[in-house]
């Protein structure tokens, strides 16, 4: 009974260093998107065959997947690194190595310039800065497709159900590569 008990915590506290402690303050805990949601997503986003794309906070990959498939290059963003794994494996297991990349790290932190096209399933608190940061450092032209959570300073140029498509106007003030 012990044993169960002290299994049972240990299986507890792992999943809130990992699912909780790791995002909280950052971004959304790990809920990920039905396996229909990423496919819409990706169709919504009409990838330009090899153009770069991200997921902010990537979960188990099956976003980048799907744009992967739709023919982009790929790579997601994802501080839990269990996740991390899991989703490197689900890659190698699609065979989609070489085309779907995914790195573990604060997408706070990182430069994403480089992108023309950004996916997104994340918090509420989180959307005014992310709008912020997405206006400053994508190029004009680039493309945002965002799961259930809405911009508060952004017109969707084109919505399906609880998917929405934005388009950056305007001229870049930051141009640092993508890390
Ligand atoms: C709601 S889930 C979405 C997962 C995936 N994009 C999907 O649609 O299935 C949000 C993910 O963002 C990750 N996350 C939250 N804040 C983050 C941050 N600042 N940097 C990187 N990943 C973050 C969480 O660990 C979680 O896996």
């Amino acid at each position: 009974m012990a044993a169960i008990l002290t299994a049972a915590l240990v299986a507890a506290g792992l999943y809130l260093f990992f699912f909780v402690f790791f995002p909280i303050g950052r971004g959304a805990i790990y809920d990920p998107s039905s396996r229909a949601e990423a496919e819409a997503m990706s169709r919504l986003a009409e990838v330009v065959r090899g153009e770069k794309a991200a997921d902010l906070g990537s979960g188990d990959g099956r976003v980048v997947i799907a744009l992967a498939r739709q023919g982009a290059l790929a790579h997601g963003y994802e501080i839990n690194p269990i996740l991390v794994f899991v989703s490197r494996r689900n890659i190698r297991r699609e065979g989609l190595s070489g085309r779907a990349f995914i790195h573990w790290g604060n997408f706070w932190r990182r430069r994403l310039s480089g992108y023309t096209l950004i996916t997104v399933f994340q918090v509420g608190f989180v959307m005014g800065r992310l709008e912020a940061k997405l206006k400053r450092e994508l190029p004009p032209g680039a493309r945002i497709v965002s799961h259930y959570w809405r911009f508060p300073g952004l017109r969707p140029e084109q919505t399906q159900g609880n998917l929405y498509r934005y388009r950056v106007t305007g001229t870049p003030r930051s141009t640092t590569s993508p890390g």
